[in-house]
């Protein structure tokens, strides 16, 4: 989703701003802008990538500015629609993330007023409310405009001749960065990591007033305190490292991401897990593969703990007439900002049941939705799909039955040792990818693609047809094994393979069954089983063995193929695989 960009100190802004930007890029955009304040306001915009804009933008000298990518909501991806959006005057320039609800009326009013519009956006209304309501004081001015505003916004404003820039959040991320003589403010912290460590998170609420030497943050005009925090990533997690994608990158990391998620509860970390002592009901709210996650969640609660779970997609949670009654809700979101895991979580905390988030970004509005935040300890992630939060989602799952007061000494013992051996299980995979690439190979070709799945494994195969997906665009469905008969064995044929991730558990006789039926109706099967199950490998057409593993850590493996299978296929069919189309890191829209 759209990113923002601000920057007030002793250097020259234009270089800061748009390597920001380009930090920015992971977050999904489809055109970007960046405004320069020195005697008038510069402002340069377009639709497409940072790396065109900066080809054709000359050097332009100040201090402060802003910058935008824009995920198009309110108009298409061109010029005049990119931020950031100017008053009538030329001399306030605004960048925002979110989505005015009430604009149409604003800017009708505005218009009768006399007003300009130039653009198709929500956005253009908030540069126009603070020039009618500038008076000399652009704080006074911005707070007026907000009062107006219905819906979700993280802003910067600037206003030409100041060294301030004003920053608002509701319902939208926004951080600032703490510099030497120079402060910073931006969607997300992996955009600030090259300048600073330092940062505070803004509240709901929240007016900050950047200058180059302080921060003053004000709400309902009266000044406030925030805590500054430090950010333990470092610059090189960042990067790409070497690697020609992050999502290689981070897939490859997943061993020592299971070691220091496990080490942060299990070992000498500083965080433990703290349940209230009775849970007797549960409910799962994510969105995408964090639903995933959830789902595996569900297996866990309900196989090792007994404790019924269920799972919602927050997006459809948000409009049940009914807010159910839980013990617990947990809240699952890899950047803690997804708009409809955020809504959900506000929902269901007014019932009194206790919440809990699993989110892998530090001060996210998750965690302070949440009564407890267990945070993965996976690194910042880059690539538009999740692989390795994916799996410290899994872990801290886990770890949530293996701490449980509910077992006893040796089942807890069993499920921690099987979570030690996790990080070699994975390694071992990605030391023999061959099979993998080989399949990626023929997978290239395919225009639809079925993944089928069983019990703890049905999320998993969900998981390996989202991954696909997004970053080959085969089209790729998934389902319960069990299913297919039901429907979809009427559009499978010799070109429409079938992808079973197996589970050598109570559900392994069913899956050769389905496995059986696809095959007799010509239609090729590659399957994932244990190392050395020759049934399977007699069975399906081609077979990529996962290392064996206790059938409940089975998520954890077949999904790592899956992911390397995702990966290659749109290696191999020239994918932007880090970027895929349309798509945002962070969905902090509706
Ligand atoms: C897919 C993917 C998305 C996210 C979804 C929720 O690879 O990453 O489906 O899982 O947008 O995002 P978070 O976990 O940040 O709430």
């Amino acid at each position: 989703m759209c990113g923002i960009i601000g920057y007030t100190g002793d250097k020259q802004a234009q270089p800061i701003i748009l390597d920001c930007m380009r930090k920015l890029e992971y977050r999904g955009y489809d055109s970007c802008g960046i405004a320069v304040s020195s005697k008038g306001i510069t402002l340069y915009k377009d639709a497409g990538r940072v790396e065109a804009l900066v080809k054709v933008i000359p050097r332009i000298t100040g201090s402060i500015g802003i910058g935008h990518t824009r995920w198009a909501t309110h108009g298409s991806p061109n010029r005049i629609n990119a931020h950031p959006h100017l008053d009538c005057s030329g001399k306030i320039a605004v960048v925002h993330n979110g989505v005015i609800m009430n604009y149409q009326k604003l800017k009708k009013k505005l218009t009768i007023e006399g007003h300009k519009f130039r653009s198709e956006t929500d956005t253009e209304v908030i540069p126009h409310l603070i020039e009618k309501y500038f008076q000399g004081d652009i704080v006074e001015a911005v707070e007026k405009t907000l009062s107006d505003l219905e819906g979700s916004y993280a802003i910067i404003a600037m206003v030409d001749g100041e060294s301030r820039l004003i920053a608002a959040r509701k319902d939208s991320p926004m951080v600032i960065g703490m510099g030497d003589r120079s402060n910073y403010i931006a969607s997300d912290v992996p955009a600030l990591l090259d300048y600073t460590n330092r940062v505070i998170y803004l509240d709901d609420g929240d007016i900050a007033v950047v200058d180059p030497g302080k921060v003053v943050i004000k709400r309902d005009n009266v000044e406030v305190k925030r805590d500054e925090q430090k950010i333990l990533w470092s610059v090189a997690e960042a990067q790409k490292g070497g690697y020609e994608h992050f999502m290689l990158k981070e897939i490859h990391e997943q061993p020592r991401v299971i070691r220091n998620t496990v080490g942060e509860y299990a070992g000498n970390g500083e965080q433990s897990i703290k349940l209230p002592a009775k849970v007797s009901s549960v409910l799962f709210l994510a969105c995408g593969t964090s639903h995933n996650a959830a789902m595996v969640g569900k297996y866990i609660f309900e196989e090792i703990l007994n404790i019924p779970a269920h799972v919602e997609l927050a997006s459809e949670f948000n409009y049940y007439r009914r807010t159910p009654d839980y013990d617990m809700a947990i809240g699952i979101s890899q950047s803690g900002e997804t708009a409809d895991t955020i809504r959900a979580m506000k929902k269901i905390k007014p019932t009194g049941c206790y919440t809990l988030s699993i989110t892998n970004v530090v001060g996210s509005t998750a965690s302070r939705i949440a009564n407890q935040t267990l945070y993965t300890r996976a690194g910042p992630e880059i690539s538009v799909a999740s692989t390795k939060t994916f799996t410290a989602q899994l872990v801290v799952l886990y770890l949530l039955a293996a701490t449980s007061p509910k077992l006893d000494t040796n089942h807890s013992t069993h499920l921690m040792a099987g979570l030690r051996q996790l990080p070699s299980k994975v390694q071992q995979i990605l030391d023999e990818k061959a099979p993998i690439i080989d399949c990626a190979e023929y997978l290239k070709n395919q225009n639809n693609v079925f993944f089928i799945g069983r019990g703890i494994n049905l999320p998993v195969a969900l998981e390996g047809a989202l991954k696909l997906k997004e970053t080959s665009y085969i089209h790729a469905e998934g389902l319960a094994a069990g299913e297919i008969k039901h429907h979809t064995l009427a559009v499978l044929n010799a070109d429409t393979p079938v992808i079973a991730p197996i589970g050598h558990d109570n559900t392994y006789e069913a899956m050769l069954t389905s496995i059986k039926e696809i095959r007799a109706r010509g239609v090729p099967v590659i399957a994932l089983a244990e190392e050395g199950n020759e049934v399977v490998e007699d069975l399906a057409d081609r077979v990529l063995f996962t290392p064996a593993v206790d059938p409940l850590f089975s998520p954890v493996t077949n999904a790592v193929i899956l992911q390397l299978l995702a990966y290659y296929t749109s290696k191999a069919r020239g994918c932007p695989i880090d970027f895929p189309r349309n798509l945002a890191k962070s969905v902090t829209v509706e």
